[in-house]
């Protein structure tokens, strides 16, 4: 299984970067090949024409020789997803929500056709992460951003995490657990 981690953490240390670990450790023990994927420093949508760009009917980005295609690839071979941000002002940080704006105009289009089930994310196990360093606030509204992700385009919500400094001795071991239980088959809606 290839589980996938798309990081918008601008930095190697602190807490986002050690929930991140957390989760690559778990995925690892249970037996997927993790990747990371950092999108934090691709371009946002340039919102061609009316509104609407090649993302619309071809499902590519117009610009995507930024690394965007290559990570639309990256999200398309994946089984297993993870999405994790720093909050940044309540939201996810600017490059992940960038990146994703971008993704779903390509991925949630293909339902107009009725080719749902085409986009890169349909049907895949996603855990969404968010570090709220600061005050602690966001979490919800960050995590509520991703659900909406997933939504439009069709990936399945596994689990929401969010650690913040007073918690993430016990939000750590979770975040783990979580990606252990993905890795291993554990599927959204399978009782215990
Ligand atoms: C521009 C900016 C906005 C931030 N907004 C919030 C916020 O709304 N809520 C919060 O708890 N922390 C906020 N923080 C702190 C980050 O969430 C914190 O840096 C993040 O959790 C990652 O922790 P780390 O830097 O130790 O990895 C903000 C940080 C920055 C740089």
């Amino acid at each position: 299984m290839k589980f996938l981690v798309i990081t918008g953490n601008p930095k190697q240390k602190g807490l986002c970067h050690a929930l991140t670990q957390e989760i690559l450790r778990g995925g690892r023990d249970g037996g997927a090949a993790m990747e990371i994927l950092a999108v934090d420093k691709l371009e946002r949508c340039h919102v061609c024409g009316d509104g609407w760009g090649s993302c619309r009917e071809q499902h590519r980005c117009a610009f995507g020789d930024d690394g965007f295609n290559g990570a639309q690839e990256a999200v398309k071979e994946a089984d297993l997803l993870c999405f994790i941000s720093p909050v940044y002002w309540g939201e996810m940080a600017e490059g992940i929500k960038c990146f994703f704006d971008r993704l779903r105009r390509c991925e949630a289009t293909k339902q107009f056709g009725g080719r749902a089930a085409d986009s890169v994310f349909a049907g895949k196990q996603t855990l969404l992460a968010a570090s709220p360093g600061g005050s602690g606030n966001g979490a919800l509204s960050c995590l509520e951003q991703m659900d909406r992700l997933c939504r439009h385009t069709g990936a399945v919500i596994f689990d929401y995490i969010s650690v913040n400094r007073w918690n993430n001795d016990y939000k750590k071991q979770a975040a783990y657990a979580a990606a252990k239980a993905m890795a291993e088959g554990r599927k959204n809606g399978i009782t215990l």
